[in-house]
């Protein structure tokens, strides 16, 4: 029960976005969680509208000019696109992993502006004029990144399939100041599943680079 309510969206802010140029243009809202800085966006209304977007006629194609991992890219995209798979086929980025069709295992993780956003939730049009960061542009100059340093000493992966989601929704967490104790940090994290069920030694890879016991 008390999980069920911790899942519930607390305070929201919201954006909306229209897609004047679909021929089935749908106005989605994108959700983000105020009291909880590590959330992931999510659409709004869910399935319904955004499958609407998703099955239609192919629409016009909208310019889009986004900054991943540093590099500036211009793309020609259609309005229905995904986040995700505009960096994993468009940009051949492939770390950033596909692994549910329903928004929830979190495999798809990158960080936008800095915050931890499931990128199969967001549309690459809604990605224009912002930053993202995949698991591809964490490390600096050959150095790991401090997350992905404890993952490898706290051997905080398996068959690493959700790592680079998880890498990324800790930074995010760690940024935010959330990453505050084990309780935090497992709350945090809560919308990254892994199939592996490795949690502990997440838990004591996130810990490590919080420098939080
Ligand atoms: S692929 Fe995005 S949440 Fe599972
Ligand atoms: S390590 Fe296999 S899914 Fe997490």
């Amino acid at each position: 029960m008390e999980r069920a309510r911790a899942r519930q969206p607390r305070k929201v802010v919201a954006q909306s976005h229209e897609l004047e140029a679909h021929p089935q243009a749908v106005r989605v809202t994108v959700w983000l969680c105020a009291t909880r800085p590590d959330s992931v966006w999510k659409l709004s209304p869910p399935r319904d509208t955004l499958g609407l977007a998703l099955r239609g006629e192919e629409g016009a194609l909208r310019h889009v000019a986004l900054t991943v991992n540093g590099v500036r890219h211009e793309l020609e995209l259609e309005p229905r696109e995904l986040l995700a798979y505009v960096l994993r086929e468009r940009l051949g980025l492939t770390g950033t992993n596909i692994g549910c069709d329903t928004s929830s295992c979190g495999a798809c993780t990158v960080l936008v502006n800095g915050e931890s956003v499931k990128s199969c939730t967001m549309l690459g049009v809604q990605a224009d004029g912002l930053e993202i960061t995949t698991i591809e542009g964490l490390a600096r100059d050959g150095e790991l990144h401090p997350v992905q340093q404890a993952f490898h000493e706290h051997h905080a992966l398996q068959c690493g399939y959700c790592t680079p989601g998880m890498v990324l929704a800790a930074v995010s967490l760690i940024e935010a100041g959330a990453a505050t104790d084990e309780q935090a940090i497992r709350l945090g994290l809560e919308g990254n599943l892994c199939r592996c069920t490795g949690y502990h030694n997440i838990v004591k890879a996130v810990a490590a680079a919080a420098g939080v016991s």
